[in-house]
Protein backbone atom coordinates (compact mmCIF):
# COMPACT_ATOMS: atom_id res chain seq x y z
CA UNK A 1 0.00 0.00 0.00
CA UNK A 2 1.60 3.50 -0.80
CA UNK A 3 1.46 6.46 1.28
CA UNK A 4 -1.33 8.94 1.33
CA UNK A 5 -1.24 12.19 2.60
CA UNK A 6 -4.88 14.12 3.15
CA UNK A 7 -6.76 11.66 0.75
CA UNK A 8 -3.66 12.27 -1.93
CA UNK A 9 -0.78 9.33 -2.98
CA UNK A 10 2.48 10.58 -1.92
CA UNK A 11 4.12 9.65 -4.98
CA UNK A 12 1.94 11.55 -7.05
CA UNK A 13 2.52 14.50 -5.69
CA UNK A 14 6.41 13.98 -5.96
CA UNK A 15 5.81 13.24 -9.86
CA UNK A 16 3.87 16.68 -9.90
CA UNK A 17 5.77 18.92 -7.35
CA UNK A 18 9.46 16.67 -7.37
CA UNK A 19 11.27 16.49 -4.51
CA UNK A 20 12.61 16.91 -1.86
CA UNK A 21 9.07 17.98 -1.36
CA UNK A 22 6.71 20.04 2.09
CA UNK A 23 3.38 18.89 2.42
CA UNK A 24 0.96 19.89 4.68
CA UNK A 25 -2.53 18.78 5.74
CA UNK A 26 -4.82 21.03 6.33
CA UNK A 27 -7.20 19.27 8.22
CA UNK A 28 -4.67 18.02 10.65
CA UNK A 29 -3.95 21.82 11.39
CA UNK A 30 -7.72 22.70 11.72
CA UNK A 31 -7.92 19.56 14.16
CA UNK A 32 -5.15 20.57 16.20
CA UNK A 33 -6.56 24.17 16.63
CA UNK A 34 -9.98 22.48 17.51
CA UNK A 35 -8.06 20.74 20.11
CA UNK A 36 -6.32 23.61 21.49
CA UNK A 37 -9.21 25.41 21.51
CA UNK A 38 -11.50 22.84 23.23
CA UNK A 39 -8.59 21.75 25.88
CA UNK A 40 -8.25 25.79 26.77
CA UNK A 41 -11.54 27.30 26.02
CA UNK A 42 -10.67 29.78 28.53
CA UNK A 43 -7.37 30.67 27.34
CA UNK A 44 -6.39 32.72 24.79
CA UNK A 45 -3.94 30.80 22.18
CA UNK A 46 -1.27 32.90 20.11
CA UNK A 47 0.22 30.71 17.55
CA UNK A 48 4.05 30.54 17.79
CA UNK A 49 5.06 31.95 14.23
CA UNK A 50 8.80 30.41 14.64
CA UNK A 51 7.07 27.04 14.09
CA UNK A 52 6.31 27.58 10.30
CA UNK A 53 5.48 31.11 9.03
CA UNK A 54 4.36 30.05 5.39
CA UNK A 55 2.36 32.67 4.76
CA UNK A 56 -0.51 30.72 3.89
CA UNK A 57 -0.46 28.57 7.11
CA UNK A 58 -0.76 32.07 8.77
CA UNK A 59 -3.79 33.36 7.06
CA UNK A 60 -5.39 30.20 7.58
CA UNK A 61 -4.07 30.02 11.20
CA UNK A 62 -5.32 33.59 11.69
CA UNK A 63 -8.85 32.75 10.45
CA UNK A 64 -9.60 29.89 13.08
CA UNK A 65 -9.42 33.19 15.77
CA UNK A 66 -5.66 32.44 17.43
CA UNK A 67 -3.49 35.44 18.02
CA UNK A 68 0.30 35.45 17.09
CA UNK A 69 3.11 34.99 19.28
CA UNK A 70 6.39 37.12 17.35
CA UNK A 71 9.69 37.18 18.17
CA UNK A 72 10.50 40.52 16.11
CA UNK A 73 10.34 43.08 13.66
CA UNK A 74 9.65 40.98 10.78
CA UNK A 75 7.76 38.45 12.64
CA UNK A 76 4.86 40.89 13.51
CA UNK A 77 4.86 41.99 9.82
CA UNK A 78 4.54 38.82 8.84
CA UNK A 79 1.43 38.26 11.20
CA UNK A 80 -0.14 41.51 10.24
CA UNK A 81 -0.15 40.52 7.12
CA UNK A 82 -1.64 37.15 7.50
CA UNK A 83 -4.22 38.86 9.46
CA UNK A 84 -3.80 38.20 12.88
CA UNK A 85 -5.26 40.63 15.47
CA UNK A 86 -2.17 42.16 16.92
CA UNK A 87 -3.64 43.48 19.52
CA UNK A 88 -4.72 40.19 20.82
CA UNK A 89 -1.16 38.85 20.31
CA UNK A 90 2.07 39.01 21.70
CA UNK A 91 5.72 39.84 21.48
CA UNK A 92 7.68 37.86 22.75
CA UNK A 93 12.04 38.60 21.74
CA UNK A 94 14.60 37.24 23.77
CA UNK A 95 17.46 40.06 22.58
CA UNK A 96 15.24 42.48 20.48
CA UNK A 97 16.89 45.44 18.29
CA UNK A 98 15.42 49.14 18.44
CA UNK A 99 13.49 48.59 15.24
CA UNK A 100 11.91 45.21 16.81
CA UNK A 101 10.69 47.37 19.95
CA UNK A 102 9.24 50.28 17.65
CA UNK A 103 7.30 48.38 15.75
CA UNK A 104 6.01 46.22 18.34
CA UNK A 105 4.91 49.31 19.91
CA UNK A 106 2.88 50.52 16.87
CA UNK A 107 1.09 47.37 16.26
CA UNK A 108 -0.16 47.08 20.19
CA UNK A 109 0.46 43.81 21.29
CA UNK A 110 1.35 42.94 24.50
CA UNK A 111 5.21 43.63 25.30
CA UNK A 112 6.95 40.79 26.92
CA UNK A 113 9.98 41.55 27.88
CA UNK A 114 13.25 39.62 28.20
CA UNK A 115 15.02 42.25 30.66
CA UNK A 116 14.79 45.37 32.88
CA UNK A 117 17.42 46.86 30.50
CA UNK A 118 15.08 46.29 27.52
CA UNK A 119 11.89 48.46 29.29
CA UNK A 120 14.97 51.34 29.68
CA UNK A 121 15.49 51.11 25.95
CA UNK A 122 12.02 50.86 25.17
CA UNK A 123 11.02 54.45 27.04
CA UNK A 124 13.25 56.22 24.43
CA UNK A 125 10.12 55.23 21.85
CA UNK A 126 7.81 55.13 24.38
CA UNK A 127 5.04 53.32 27.02
CA UNK A 128 2.89 50.41 25.48
CA UNK A 129 -0.26 50.38 27.53
CA UNK A 130 0.35 46.88 28.75
CA UNK A 131 3.54 44.86 29.63
CA UNK A 132 4.95 41.42 30.66
CA UNK A 133 8.14 40.37 32.04
CA UNK A 134 9.57 37.07 30.77
CA UNK A 135 10.36 35.15 34.66
CA UNK A 136 13.35 32.25 34.49
CA UNK A 137 12.05 30.36 37.41
CA UNK A 138 15.61 28.91 37.37
CA UNK A 139 13.97 25.39 36.24
CA UNK A 140 13.84 24.12 32.82
CA UNK A 141 12.43 21.10 30.55
CA UNK A 142 12.11 20.18 27.23
CA UNK A 143 13.31 17.03 25.08
CA UNK A 144 16.68 18.28 23.95
CA UNK A 145 19.21 20.49 26.19
CA UNK A 146 19.19 22.44 23.05
CA UNK A 147 15.70 23.57 23.34
CA UNK A 148 15.27 23.63 27.72
CA UNK A 149 14.89 27.66 27.91
CA UNK A 150 15.09 28.10 31.80
CA UNK A 151 16.96 27.08 34.41
CA UNK A 152 20.96 27.87 35.01
CA UNK A 153 22.87 29.51 32.65
CA UNK A 154 20.32 29.59 29.80
CA UNK A 155 19.86 33.21 27.72
CA UNK A 156 15.55 33.96 28.52
CA UNK A 157 14.24 35.52 31.18
CA UNK A 158 14.80 36.80 34.40
CA UNK A 159 15.64 36.03 37.97
CA UNK A 160 11.99 36.80 40.18
CA UNK A 161 14.08 39.42 42.13
CA UNK A 162 14.94 41.23 38.68
CA UNK A 163 11.40 40.93 37.34
CA UNK A 164 10.02 42.44 40.35
CA UNK A 165 12.66 45.67 39.99
CA UNK A 166 11.16 45.59 36.56
CA UNK A 167 7.35 45.49 37.43
CA UNK A 168 8.29 48.68 39.89
CA UNK A 169 10.08 50.59 37.22
CA UNK A 170 6.80 49.94 34.90
CA UNK A 171 4.46 50.79 37.14
CA UNK A 172 6.23 54.09 38.29
CA UNK A 173 6.50 55.00 34.33
CA UNK A 174 2.59 54.62 34.70
CA UNK A 175 1.80 51.42 32.79
CA UNK A 176 -1.23 50.13 34.42
CA UNK A 177 -1.96 46.75 32.46
CA UNK A 178 0.24 44.20 32.99
CA UNK A 179 1.08 40.25 32.25
CA UNK A 180 3.72 37.67 33.22
CA UNK A 181 5.18 35.57 31.54
CA UNK A 182 7.28 31.84 31.80
CA UNK A 183 8.23 29.60 29.27
CA UNK A 184 10.78 26.97 30.53
CA UNK A 185 11.32 24.39 27.76
CA UNK A 186 9.95 22.79 24.16
CA UNK A 187 8.22 19.78 22.67
CA UNK A 188 7.13 18.73 26.86
CA UNK A 189 4.85 15.12 26.90
CA UNK A 190 4.58 15.18 30.49
CA UNK A 191 1.32 17.15 31.63
CA UNK A 192 2.99 17.00 35.04
CA UNK A 193 5.43 19.90 34.01
CA UNK A 194 2.43 22.06 32.53
CA UNK A 195 1.28 22.01 36.30
CA UNK A 196 4.41 23.49 37.91
CA UNK A 197 4.92 25.77 35.50
CA UNK A 198 1.37 27.23 36.39
CA UNK A 199 2.04 27.02 39.89
CA UNK A 200 5.71 28.53 39.85
CA UNK A 201 4.04 31.60 38.07
CA UNK A 202 1.04 32.00 39.87
CA UNK A 203 2.72 31.86 43.10
CA UNK A 204 5.11 34.61 41.75
CA UNK A 205 2.41 37.06 40.61
CA UNK A 206 0.42 37.01 43.84
CA UNK A 207 3.37 38.09 45.48
CA UNK A 208 3.82 40.92 43.26
CA UNK A 209 0.26 42.02 43.02
CA UNK A 210 0.58 42.14 46.78
CA UNK A 211 4.02 43.60 46.88
CA UNK A 212 3.48 45.75 44.30
CA UNK A 213 -0.21 45.98 44.48
CA UNK A 214 -0.64 45.61 40.84
CA UNK A 215 -2.89 43.27 39.14
CA UNK A 216 -2.27 40.91 36.34
CA UNK A 217 -4.65 40.81 33.27
CA UNK A 218 -2.64 38.00 31.50
CA UNK A 219 -0.54 34.44 33.34
CA UNK A 220 1.06 33.29 29.93
CA UNK A 221 2.44 29.69 30.07
CA UNK A 222 4.53 30.17 26.58
CA UNK A 223 4.49 27.34 24.41
CA UNK A 224 6.30 24.18 24.63
CA UNK A 225 3.20 21.47 23.79
CA UNK A 226 5.11 18.67 22.80
CA UNK A 227 4.14 16.31 19.84
CA UNK A 228 5.19 12.52 19.85
CA UNK A 229 7.86 12.06 16.91
CA UNK A 230 9.24 8.76 18.29
CA UNK A 231 7.12 5.42 18.10
CA UNK A 232 7.03 4.64 22.13
CA UNK A 233 6.07 8.60 23.10
CA UNK A 234 2.89 8.90 24.43
CA UNK A 235 1.06 12.26 22.49
CA UNK A 236 -0.48 14.99 25.47
CA UNK A 237 -3.74 14.05 26.48
CA UNK A 238 -4.73 17.91 25.82
CA UNK A 239 -8.38 17.91 27.07
CA UNK A 240 -7.17 16.67 30.45
CA UNK A 241 -4.44 18.86 30.85
CA UNK A 242 -7.09 21.47 30.06
CA UNK A 243 -8.77 20.27 33.01
CA UNK A 244 -5.36 20.03 35.07
CA UNK A 245 -4.55 23.36 34.52
CA UNK A 246 -8.15 24.49 35.25
CA UNK A 247 -8.17 23.22 38.56
CA UNK A 248 -5.07 24.59 39.58
CA UNK A 249 -5.54 28.45 38.08
CA UNK A 250 -6.58 30.51 40.69
CA UNK A 251 -6.87 33.81 39.54
CA UNK A 252 -8.94 36.09 37.93
CA UNK A 253 -6.56 36.57 34.87
CA UNK A 254 -6.69 35.50 31.62
CA UNK A 255 -4.65 32.42 30.80
CA UNK A 256 -2.35 32.72 27.52
CA UNK A 257 -0.07 30.09 25.58
CA UNK A 258 2.05 30.11 22.66
CA UNK A 259 2.07 27.06 21.06
CA UNK A 260 3.69 26.27 17.66
CA UNK A 261 4.63 22.79 17.46
CA UNK A 262 1.85 21.79 18.72
CA UNK A 263 -0.55 23.71 15.94
CA UNK A 264 1.84 22.48 12.77
CA UNK A 265 4.32 19.51 13.64
CA UNK A 266 1.76 16.06 12.72
CA UNK A 267 0.76 17.88 10.03
CA UNK A 268 3.71 17.86 8.07
CA UNK A 269 5.76 15.35 5.99
CA UNK A 270 8.98 16.07 4.27
CA UNK A 271 9.06 13.66 0.95
CA UNK A 272 12.37 13.06 -0.12
CA UNK A 273 13.76 10.44 -3.12
CA UNK A 274 16.53 7.68 -2.97
CA UNK A 275 19.45 9.06 -5.14
CA UNK A 276 22.02 6.72 -4.50
CA UNK A 277 22.57 3.02 -2.20
CA UNK A 278 25.99 2.50 -0.95
CA UNK A 279 26.68 -0.04 1.65
CA UNK A 280 24.13 0.68 4.42
CA UNK A 281 24.11 4.24 3.40
CA UNK A 282 20.69 5.05 2.15
CA UNK A 283 21.63 8.99 0.04
CA UNK A 284 18.29 10.70 -0.45
CA UNK A 285 18.03 14.40 -1.94
CA UNK A 286 16.58 16.50 1.19
CA UNK A 287 19.44 17.11 3.63
CA UNK A 288 19.83 19.27 6.55
CA UNK A 289 19.54 21.88 5.05
CA UNK A 290 15.77 21.04 4.72
CA UNK A 291 15.31 19.58 8.26
CA UNK A 292 18.24 19.93 11.03
CA UNK A 293 16.48 18.54 13.89
CA UNK A 294 18.39 15.54 13.73
CA UNK A 295 21.43 17.08 13.05
CA UNK A 296 21.19 20.39 15.54
CA UNK A 297 19.49 17.74 18.59
CA UNK A 298 19.90 13.95 17.53
CA UNK A 299 16.25 14.33 16.74
CA UNK A 300 14.37 10.92 15.97
CA UNK A 301 11.89 11.33 12.63
CA UNK A 302 10.22 8.24 11.79
CA UNK A 303 10.89 7.95 8.07
CA UNK A 304 8.62 5.29 6.05
CA UNK A 305 8.74 4.12 2.34
CA UNK A 306 5.96 6.07 0.61
CA UNK A 307 6.11 3.24 -2.17
CA UNK A 308 5.30 0.52 0.28
CA UNK A 309 3.90 0.94 3.90
CA UNK A 310 3.58 -2.89 4.65
CA UNK A 311 6.95 -3.68 3.39
CA UNK A 312 9.09 -5.63 6.02
CA UNK A 313 11.35 -4.27 8.22
CA UNK A 314 14.52 -6.47 6.89
CA UNK A 315 17.29 -3.93 7.58
CA UNK A 316 19.15 -1.85 9.48
CA UNK A 317 19.82 1.17 7.40
CA UNK A 318 21.46 4.75 7.50
CA UNK A 319 19.57 7.67 5.90
CA UNK A 320 21.75 10.68 5.03
CA UNK A 321 21.14 13.59 2.84
CA UNK A 322 23.72 15.32 0.29
CA UNK A 323 25.17 18.04 2.10
CA UNK A 324 28.80 17.86 2.79
CA UNK A 325 28.89 17.43 6.66
CA UNK A 326 28.52 14.40 8.73
CA UNK A 327 26.10 15.54 10.49
CA UNK A 328 23.74 15.10 7.39
CA UNK A 329 21.85 11.85 8.79
CA UNK A 330 18.19 11.97 9.35
CA UNK A 331 18.27 8.15 10.84
CA UNK A 332 21.44 6.33 11.86
CA UNK A 333 20.88 2.34 11.90
CA UNK A 334 17.19 2.11 11.69
CA UNK A 335 14.88 -0.93 10.74
CA UNK A 336 13.72 0.06 7.17
CA UNK A 337 12.33 -2.07 4.58
CA UNK A 338 14.61 -2.93 1.41
CA UNK A 339 15.03 -0.04 -0.46
CA UNK A 340 15.82 0.79 -4.25
CA UNK A 341 17.34 3.83 -6.26
CA UNK A 342 14.29 5.92 -6.64
CA UNK A 343 11.97 5.13 -3.88
CA UNK A 344 10.30 7.50 -2.20
CA UNK A 345 10.79 8.23 1.74
CA UNK A 346 8.95 10.00 3.75
CA UNK A 347 10.20 11.63 6.73
CA UNK A 348 7.13 12.53 9.55
CA UNK A 349 6.00 15.33 11.68
CA UNK A 350 8.05 17.85 9.82
CA UNK A 351 5.64 20.60 9.84
CA UNK A 352 7.37 22.32 12.58
CA UNK A 353 11.03 24.01 13.07
CA UNK A 354 11.46 22.33 9.20
CA UNK A 355 10.91 24.40 6.94
CA UNK A 356 11.61 27.30 9.21
CA UNK A 357 14.78 26.71 9.94
CA UNK A 358 15.87 25.54 6.71
CA UNK A 359 19.07 26.89 4.71
CA UNK A 360 20.66 27.31 1.35
CA UNK A 361 23.99 26.11 2.59
CA UNK A 362 26.37 24.04 -0.03
CA UNK A 363 24.12 25.58 -2.40
CA UNK A 364 20.78 23.88 -1.84
CA UNK A 365 17.62 25.50 -2.98
CA UNK A 366 14.66 25.30 -0.76
CA UNK A 367 11.87 22.84 -1.72
CA UNK A 368 8.52 23.60 -2.10
CA UNK A 369 5.88 23.34 -0.05
CA UNK A 370 2.50 22.01 -0.90
CA UNK A 371 -0.68 21.74 1.13
CA UNK A 372 -3.07 19.35 1.34
CA UNK A 373 -6.64 19.79 1.61
CA UNK A 374 -9.41 16.12 1.31
CA UNK A 375 -8.16 14.91 -1.93
CA UNK A 376 -6.69 18.59 -2.99
CA UNK A 377 -3.35 19.95 -3.69
CA UNK A 378 -1.65 23.92 -3.66
CA UNK A 379 1.07 24.34 -4.30
CA UNK A 380 1.79 27.60 -1.49
CA UNK A 381 5.64 27.86 -1.88
CA UNK A 382 7.54 27.93 -5.00
CA UNK A 383 11.07 25.71 -5.17
CA UNK A 384 13.81 28.20 -5.23
CA UNK A 385 16.05 28.70 -8.45
CA UNK A 386 19.38 29.90 -8.43
CA UNK A 387 18.46 33.53 -8.59
CA UNK A 388 17.03 33.17 -5.04
CA UNK A 389 20.55 32.15 -4.28
CA UNK A 390 22.43 35.03 -5.94
CA UNK A 391 19.70 37.78 -6.50
CA UNK A 392 21.40 40.12 -3.59
CA UNK A 393 25.01 39.49 -4.43
CA UNK A 394 27.01 41.58 -7.09
CA UNK A 395 27.31 39.87 -10.21
C1 LIG B 1 8.54 32.62 23.61
C2 LIG B 1 8.17 31.40 22.87
N1 LIG B 1 6.86 31.10 22.75
C3 LIG B 1 6.44 30.00 22.10
C4 LIG B 1 7.34 29.14 21.50
C5 LIG B 1 6.83 27.94 20.78
O1 LIG B 1 7.24 26.78 21.39
P1 LIG B 1 6.63 25.37 20.97
O2 LIG B 1 6.85 25.22 19.51
O3 LIG B 1 7.41 24.42 21.80
O4 LIG B 1 5.20 25.38 21.33
C6 LIG B 1 8.71 29.39 21.61
C7 LIG B 1 9.69 28.47 21.02
O5 LIG B 1 10.86 28.52 21.17
C8 LIG B 1 9.13 30.56 22.30
O6 LIG B 1 10.43 30.87 22.41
Amino acid sequence: MELQIGGVSAISLTKTYGTPLYVYDKQIILKKIQELKEAFPYARICYALKANSNIYLLKLIAQQGLGADCSNKIELELAEYAGFNLKESIFTAVNPSDEDLVKALQTGAMMNLDDLSIFYRLQKFGLPKKISFRINPGFGAGKFPGIVVGGKDVKFGMSEERAKQAYCAAKEAGIQEFGIHMMTGSCVLEESYFEELLKSIQSIAENFSQELNIHFEHINLGGGLGVPYEPEEVPLNLKRLGERIQKIYNTKSILMLEPGRYVVAESGMLLTTVNTIKNNFIGVDAGMTNLIRPALYGAYHSIVLANDLQAPKTESLMIVGPVCESTDCFAKDRPMPKIKEGNILAIQVAGAYSFAMSSQYNGRLRPSEVLLDNGLHKLIRKRETIIDLIQYEQL
